[in-house]
């Protein structure tokens, strides 16, 4: 059986007063052993204070991206080395925002995963189509194609994935749970068929507009183990709502 991983994604949100505020809380809310793994993944201008508050504690620390060099003139950017050196355990990789906003392409995703596992951090690799490749049936064949990318050099540690249609994401309309769970699946046998019992360990998780009221509807889905969560997340009793809707009894797929 998977244990659910929830995570919030803060995107570009929150000073270091509201950051220490909001994990004070979420800490108090979380208690000693929470029934699902928690990620925070904050602005990196608040990992070091995130990593300090959370010392110790369940909730994990995660980053919204990193680069796969360990170092180097690379202006702006924050490598998966210094991620790790930080205590940070999970790193989003190729979220939409990222490839759709700052054209990353699938290879570049592809070396950013390979290089979490080097450094020891767990990707969460984002997956999804647009509206219009849905519309026009090709849901399906641009995942696939996004995680034969991703994954091309094999699957050599821990993975998340987040299952993201680009049109749920930051627009109050989330996917029919049918749909993900269809999509979940899929992703599911595709794991199982390329990478065989190590697919079987993969937790997959649904993003895009998930909120408390909605959340049981994905989480209680059999083929979905976590969420990845943005403007929902912001607020710490709205996420620990989330994080509460995906425990409890799990389907052992
Ligand atoms: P949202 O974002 O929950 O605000 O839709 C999800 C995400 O971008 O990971």
């Amino acid at each position: 059986m998977l244990k659910p991983v929830v995570a919030a994604n803060w995107k570009m949100h929150k000073t270091l007063k509201e950051a220490e505020d909001y994990l004070h809380r979420l800490l108090e809310l979380v208690g000693a052993e929470p029934p699902v793994e928690l990620v925070i993944c904050p602005s990196f201008t608040a990992l070091a204070l995130a990593a300090r508050v959370l010392a110790g504690s369940p909730i994990a620390l995660g980053a919204q991206n990193g680069h796969p060099q360990k170092e180097g003139a690379f202006t702006g950017e924050v490598s998966m080395h210094q991620l790790a050196d930080l205590g940070v355990r999970y790193v989003i990789c190729g979220h939409s925002e990222r490839r759709h906003l700052f054209g990353e392409t699938d290879a570049f995703v592809a070396e950013k995963v390979n290089a979490a596992w080097a450094y020891g951090l767990t990707p969460i690799l984002c997956v999804g189509e647009t509206l219009e490749e849905r519309r026009a049936g090709q849901a399906w064949e641009v995942v696939e194609r996004q995680l034969r990318a991703a994954l091309a050099d094999g699957l050599s540690g821990p993975l998340v994935i987040a299952y993201e249609p680009v049109w749920a994401i930051g627009t109050g309309v989330p996917a029919q749970p049918q749909d993900a769970q269809d999509m979940a699946r899929r992703i599911r046998a595709w794991l199982v068929e390329h990478f065989g019992a190590a697919g079987k360990d993969v937790r997959i998780q649904y993003g895009g507009s998930v909120k408390p009221e909605n959340a049981h509807a994905f989480l209680r889905l059999p083929d979905i183990q976590g969420a990845l969560v943005g403007g929902a997340s912001l607020d710490p009793d709205a996420f620990w709502r989330i994080a509460l809707a995906a425990s409890g009894d799990r389907p052992s797929w």
